[in-house]
């Protein structure tokens, strides 16, 4: 758990032939163990902030800091649920499991595979860990 604090922070996108002002001076805080939700129109710049705290996009001006640390990019402490689908298409359920915890923990392929089968129960998908993505539902 972390205090998050969003200081004075503007994004704009530049694009070839035009600017789009995204984040207009946003500052707040985030207390340790708090639980936020962000609510606003589409397009109102949620994903926008949320690719600013995870260090996936850098702020035009102002920052982020994270117990008192600036952000300057990505970090194994940061996670994100994009809001598409970000599967390999041609890996199993397990197998993408398994690519996301390899990037943050160093254990065994066997004790990887065996969290990711828990994981993977817990949410109900346990006949489904050897299927690709193309064969389940949007919500599995
Ligand atoms: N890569 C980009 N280049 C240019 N403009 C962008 C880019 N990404 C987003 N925008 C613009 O920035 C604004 C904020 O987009 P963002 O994706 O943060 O909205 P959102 O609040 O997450 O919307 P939704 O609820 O629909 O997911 C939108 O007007 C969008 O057109
Ligand atoms: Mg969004």
């Amino acid at each position: 758990m972390s205090k998050i604090e969003i200081r004075d922070l503007s994004l704009t996108y530049r694009m070839d032939d035009a600017e789009f002002l995204a984040l207009k001076d946003i500052s707040t805080t985030v207390e340790d163990g708090q639980f936020v939700c962000i609510v606003g129109s589409s397009g109102c710049g949620k994903s926008t902030l949320l690719s600013v705290l995870t260090g996936l996009v850098s702020p035009s001006s102002g920052q982020v800091l994270i117990d008192g640390v600036p952000v300057k990019g990505t970090g194994k402490e940061r996670a994100v649920v994009f809001q598409q689908y970000t599967l390999f298409p041609w890996m199993t359920a397990k197998q993408n499991v398994v690519f996301g915890m390899k990037q943050v923990r160093q254990e065994s392929a066997k004790q990887l595979a065996e969290v990711a089968e828990e994981f993977l129960r817990r949410v109900g998908l346990q006949d489904f860990m050897n299927k690709l993505p193309g064969e389940l539902s949007g919500g599995m």
